[in-house]
């Protein structure tokens, strides 16, 4: 289907930047490199919501490792920028003790959100933890972080669409959009 190129959500105009085709290839080839790293492991996935929803549920069923899915709730936006405060909505409620963990987040910005879970988790004392993220904006990354997968990387300009929202709005939109 045609898909619009140039789309409005509250008072800002996005043009489209990564089909939903182009974005499910991807997130196909990294479950797959997951599915080879972690033959004959049992993970529990760590989705940080609210972005990641879409990401994680297309990415869990590329998976086909006995596996666990949690959720935790993080917020560091207001708008279109990070505030550099990571707010913890929803705690971890899974045991992880012992367990191989792939945190799954829906973009990498700043990276603050990921150094911060990983310092959380680290107190659970996991086997492991792996990050894997659907979007990496390489130019903005203030912290140095091991990101072992990674679907696609893209330029430092506020996207929308598959998960990912402007204020609460476009979640909902199939194609990934960029900012004008
Ligand atoms: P970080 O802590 O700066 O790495 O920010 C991570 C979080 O900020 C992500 O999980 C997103 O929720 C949000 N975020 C960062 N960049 C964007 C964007 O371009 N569009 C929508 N949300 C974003």
């Amino acid at each position: 289907m045609q898909r619009k190129r140039i789309i409005k959500v509250k008072d800002k105009s996005f043009t489209i930047s990564i089909s939903e085709r182009a974005l499910k290839r991807q997130i196909k080839r990294v479950a797959d490199e997951i599915n080879r790293d972690y033959e004959g492991k049992n993970p529990i996935f760590l989705a940080v919501l609210n972005g990641s929803f879409i990401f994680a549920a297309d990415l869990l069923r590329e998976i086909n490792l006995a596996c666990e899915i949690s959720f935790v709730k993080l917020s560091s936006y207001e708008g279109v920028n990070s505030t550099g405060t990571i707010h913890e909505l929803i705690g971890l409620n899974t045991n992880i003790t012992g367990r191989p963990v792939i945190i799954v987040e829906d973009i990498v910005d700043t990276g603050l959100t990921i150094a911060r879970m990983l310092e959380t988790l680290k107190g659970h004392n996991p086997e492991s933890i792996d990050i894997c993220t659907l979007l990496l904006k390489p130019s903005k990354l203030q912290v140095n972080l091991n990101i072992r997968y990674c679907c696609r990387q893209i330029p430092d300009d506020f996207v929308l669409g598959y998960g990912l929202d402007y204020d609460g709005f476009g979640r909902n939109t199939k194609d990934l959009y960029t900012i004008i």
